[in-house]
């Protein structure tokens, strides 16, 4: 798809099978009351709704370059914040991240179903933009910052920060054969600003045992991430819940009374936690309808297992929670574990 481009002063044009929430809820009285604003940050309207416009397959199609984006934009975010995660103007979000209130046992002890299981969260920096709005200098003494503080996590948590500037051959083959590089040059984070100055102020960490791992100056400046093989689910939270309360220490969060935890995508804000696992399920694969019927009502997104936009393989699904704002993070993560383990129940009976 080759993007086109879009100077930002009209109304954007968008093809008939644009099915975008950007699409749905922009309309030319909004446009014309949003067109000319721009954050304190220096970050546009144009800037935010660039990625949606020039990528027409765009699910939601915006990105707030700061915390601002959220109220000076809110004629269009509030619509797509209450559409994506049905979370109204009035509602409060909320965090709980006690794991004494969790209650996810292994749904697959045998481990017949689930390959592995993973949990993220998104953060940013706080007093900074987002990464739309980044300088590079900003960037830069983000990366170094948390780098940083990577590096002085102990125990299971320890491990190694790889800048991706000048990474070498040998350690590049590893990360992406063990499925922990991020890709390059995705055209939604391209349109959105987030691809400038690439690679410089990008870098992975992860502990020695590969249970754990941070993206650096992604689409949000930490995506802190928990994975193991298998289906103990309460291990993978613990674990995430450990590490972000010990970076936490070093490195304060963007944090909104309203919205929770600050991201550059509205589809993360709140608790900016997206709960899976890979699992095995044949049978639902060939009864689309009825697997998707358990997934909407348990709130589950069913993506392939080679990341967004990618298709399903040989019966193998990535499953995750699809509510992250206004419920908590336990709730997300029960979310995923009620869906999973009503899943698991229907592929037996079938
Ligand atoms: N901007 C992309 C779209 O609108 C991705 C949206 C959700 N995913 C994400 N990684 N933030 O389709």
């Amino acid at each position: 798809m080759t993007a086109m481009r879009w100077d930002g002063s009209t109304f954007p044009e968008f093809k008939p099978n644009c099915s975008s929430l950007l699409y749905r809820h922009l309309s030319e009285p909004a446009f014309e009351q949003l067109k000319d604003k721009i954050t304190g940050s220096g970050f546009t309207f144009a800037q935010a709704i660039n990625s949606g416009v020039v990528n027409q397959d765009s699910s939601i199609g915006i990105y707030a370059g700061d915390a601002e984006s959220y109220t000076l934009f809110s004629a269009l975010f509030d619509p797509i914040i209450a559409d994506y995660h049905g979370f109204t103007k009035t509602d409060i979000h909320r965090s709980n991240l006690n794991m004494k209130t969790l209650s996810a046992p292994n749904p697959d002890p045998d481990g017949l179903y689930i390959l592995s299981t993973r949990i993220r969260v998104g953060r940013n920096v706080a007093e900074v933009p987002l990464g739309p709005a980044l300088s590079r200098e900003q960037r830069n003494t983000i990366e170094s910052q948390v780098a940083k503080s990577l590096c002085n996590l102990s125990g299971e948590l320890a491990g190694t920060y790889y800048p991706l500037l000048g990474m070498d051959e040998t350690v590049r083959d590893q990360l992406v054969a063990d499925h922990f590089l991020f890709k390059a040059g995705d055209r939604f984070l391209d349109a959105a600003g987030l691809n400038r100055d690439w690679p410089e102020g990008r870098g992975i960490f992860h502990n020695r045992e590969k249970t754990f791992l941070v993206w650096v100056n992604e689409e949000d400046q930490l995506r802190i991430i928990s994975m193991q093989q298998g289906g103990d689910i309460e291990a993978v939270f613990t674990r995430l819940v450990t590490a972000v309360k010990e970076i936490e220490k070093t490195v304060t969060f963007m944090f909104d009374q309203r919205l929770g935890y600050v991201t550059s995508c509205p589809t993360n804000l709140g608790t900016a936690m997206r709960a899976s696992v890979h699992i095995r399920l044949p049978k639902l694969a060939a009864d689309m309808p009825a697997f998707k019927n358990i997934a909407d009502s348990h709130h589950l997104q069913i993506r392939g297992i080679h990341g967004e936009h990618s298709e399903s393989e040989s019966g193998i699904f990535d499953i995750s929670n699809k509510r992250r704002l206004g419920v908590t993070e336990v709730e997300c993560v029960q979310d995923m574990y009620n869906g999973v383990v009503a899943l698991i129940n229907k592929e037996k009976e079938l």
